[in-house]
């Protein structure tokens, strides 16, 4: 879909643009400040936030939200070291499956608080370590996840059955405290499913964690995000009175989004580089591609751009819906489809929206070894 580039800092960078400064991701970094500042005044009140690095963990993103968070979610090594680094003194949670001995080992040396354990192996092999750490179990429950983009079934957390299986590991080390439980069920929610989906958790984990002082429940991230309306937001306000209605004293709730976090920060700028009709359909090639910006080729949408024209003489389509594409050698090298963008031309700047999460992370940036992007922050 068509969208305004509504974003002056944005606009003003684009309009600027050599095209030797193309493709780049161009941050918009009072934006990301606003936007998460606005979510932790709803979230905070009820519940912890934090920050589920793996979305964006740009450093330059990272340190815009860690004022606004309690604390980020990391998910491998790699990502702990990062973040460490970035954020010396930020509360981390260590989640993800698969854990190796070292990872384990490492969390507890870098101050990991809390670590959520994905199987009684893993458990095991904590204990085995002995060390002090804190857990929080996590639970994989089988639920009805209709209307969820992404339901994390499979290998993710345990199912009730094999939660029951820490207990004996649990209760032979003392060193390692069981804090609570931690879910993350599903990804692309609205705030009543995600008010639903919570009061699912707390009520397998409240009697799961009768007995814990001061239980803790993260309920996970996956709150919305809408590609196709990028003006949309999910409904924090809503989500927030849903959770304090769910609140007791005593527990601590916490939650740990990323996508409807960083996701509006962020945009892809190119230019077109050629424009074609072929059996009918006219493309536009930007320079750059789906390597960089992958995102609409796993989620399988079009991403949302702005087309900037620069009046430029070159070929240009006639005025006919028209698909981005980008310069790999690939049918599925596509930002998006028949998008009615009036005339492009040669020349004309496209800017993609809602590229700051799960973007240049997730591409795999060496196939065909075109440049890589350039990396703009724009600040106040
Ligand atoms: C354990 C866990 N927590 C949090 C997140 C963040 O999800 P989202 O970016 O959809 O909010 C993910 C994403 O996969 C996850 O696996």
């Amino acid at each position: 879909m068509i969208t305004a580039l509504t974003a002056p800092r944005v606009r003003a960078w684009t309009e600027a643009a050599a095209p030797s400064d193309l493709p780049a991701y161009v941050h918009d970094l009072p934006a990301l400040r606003a936007h998460a500042g606005a979510v932790a005044a709803h979230v905070r009140p009820v519940a912890e936030l934090f920050y589920a690095a793996k979305a964006n963990p740009d450093p330059a993103v990272l340190a815009a939200v860690a004022p606004c968070a309690d604390g980020v979610e990391v998910a491998s090594g790699g990502e702990l070291a990062h973040v460490r680094s970035v954020l010396p003194d930020a509360r981390l949670a260590f989640g993800g499956p698969g854990k190796t001995d070292a990872e384990l080992a490492a969390a507890l040396d870098a101050g990991v608080e809390r670590l959520h354990v994905e199987s009684p192996h893993e458990l095991a092999r904590l204990a085995a370590l002995r060390r002090d750490a804190g857990v929080l179990l996590r639970v994989n429950l089988a639920g009805d996840r209709a209307g969820a983009a992404l339901a994390m079934s499979g290998p993710f957390g345990m199912d009730p059955a094999a939660i029951d299986a820490c207990r004996p590991i649990l209760a032979a080390a003392p060193h390692v405290r069981l804090r609570g439980v931690h879910a993350h069920l599903a990804s692309g929610l609205d705030a009543a499913a995600m008010v639903r989906q919570s009061a699912e958790i707390l009520g397998w984990a409240r009697p799961f964690l009768h007995g814990v002082t001061a239980p803790e429940i993260n309920l996970g991230g996956g709150m919305a995000v809408d590609y196709a309306d990028p003006a949309a937001r999910f409904d924090w306000a809503a989500y927030a009175r849903g959770l304090a209605g769910l609140r007791r004293p005593g527990e601590t709730l916490r939650i740990e989004p990323g996508r409807a976090l960083s996701v509006y920060c962020g945009w892809y700028v190119t230019d077109v580089l050629d424009v074609k009709r072929a059996h009918g359909e006219w493309f536009a090639i930007l320079r750059g591609g789906t390597m960089h910006l992958r995102t609409p080729v796993t989620k399988g949408h079009d991403q949302p751009c702005a087309v900037l024209p620069r009046g430029g003489d070159g070929p240009a389509t006639g005025g006919e819906p028209v698909t981005f594409v980008g310069q790999l050698c690939t049918p599925k090298d596509v930002f998006a489809r028949r998008v009615a963008a009036g005339r492009v031309a040669v020349g004309d700047r496209v800017a993609f929206a809602m590229a700051g999460a799960y973007a240049w992370n997730i591409s795999h940036h060496g196939f065909l070894m075109h440049p890589e992007p350039r990396f703009v922050y724009l600040d106040d």
